[in-house]
């Protein structure tokens, strides 16, 4: 069933009943107009601190602070109808102690109206997502290839080969263990994300992890080709916006240059215009 049969919001109890079923639809969005379109047709928006990267040009997601994770999500909050909106908590801001973690997923769940957050790390972070799961807050997990540890992994690499795959089951084990409502698993093998999936009892939704999973995310800007010079193996190019965009842009410029933009079309005159009279 999509999003799009009913405007009543999906809530992270529903998306755990989809365990198995019909692939859960995932993206990112981090403004009302996008938050929109996503809502149309997809099961879950992200607000993920790719934004950092995607909307403010940070060169990783590390600088990220909650308030703009806040301010994100309330616009993507504004624009959504049915989708279950789920806000990333930025690096630094629950890795202390549950107190810390609940504090901050607290504040955003009050002040955007969002239904759950979403942390990365395995093992390391069960104590925290139970502590947060107890006192109300739904948790979706992150393991695989956690981009907030970039600097401790040495770049964005393909995590779980060999025997680090135990390491990755280890993981999947605690969060599930831990009562996350699900787990994104990134950049994994497929093979590794299908043995993830079929022994848990909560959907996996990958990005990189191959088709076995429970559902897919990917950044929205990625899949419409927004950008250029960013081509990982795991996004599909559904779009070419950024060529549009650019070609728009350039027909602007060469209009503007030449006097050919505003015509009368597109200005006011000192006399309104009289509406014609018909017979
Ligand atoms: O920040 C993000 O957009 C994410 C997805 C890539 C899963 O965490």
């Amino acid at each position: 069933m999509s999003a799009t049969s009913q405007a009543k919001p999906i809530l992270p109890s529903d998306i755990l009943a989809r365990k198995g079923g019909v692939p859960l639809v995932t993206l990112t969005a981090y403004t009302t107009p996008m938050a929109r379109l996503v809502d149309k047709h997809c099961d879950i928006t992200l607000v993920g601190d790719s934004v950092g990267m995607v909307l403010h040009g940070l060169p990783t997601t590390l600088g990220v602070t909650l308030e703009m994770m806040i301010m994100h999500g309330k616009a993507v909050v504004r624009g959504t109808a049915s989708a279950l909106v789920v806000i990333d908590m930025p690096f630094g801001t629950y890795e202390k102690s549950p107190a810390q973690a609940f504090a901050n997923a607290a504040r955003i769940i009050a002040e955007t109206g969002a239904a759950a957050v979403k942390l990365e790390g395995g093992v390391i972070m069960a104590e925290t997502i139970a502590f947060l799961v107890a006192r109300g807050v739904p948790v979706m997990a992150h393991i695989g290839l956690t981009p907030q540890a970039v600097n401790t992994l040495g770049g964005y690499k393909v995590q779980g080969r060999g025997a680090d795959a135990a390491r990755v089951l280890e993981d999947a084990h605690a969060v599930a263990k831990a009562g996350a409502f699900s787990v994104v698993l990134e950049k994994l093998p497929a093979e590794l994300a299908d043995q993830v999936t079929t022994a848990l009892h909560i959907p996996t939704i990958g990005i990189g992890a191959g088709l076995a999973c429970d559902g897919q995310v990917l950044v929205l800007d990625d899949m419409l080709g927004l950008f250029s010079d960013f081509h990982p193996k795991f996004v599909k190019r559904y779009g070419e916006l950024g060529h549009a965009a650019d070609q728009a842009i350039a027909h602007y410029a060469t209009e503007v240059r030449a006097r050919q933009f505003p015509t009368p079309e597109h200005s006011y005159a000192m006399a309104p215009a009289t509406p014609a009279v018909k017979g």
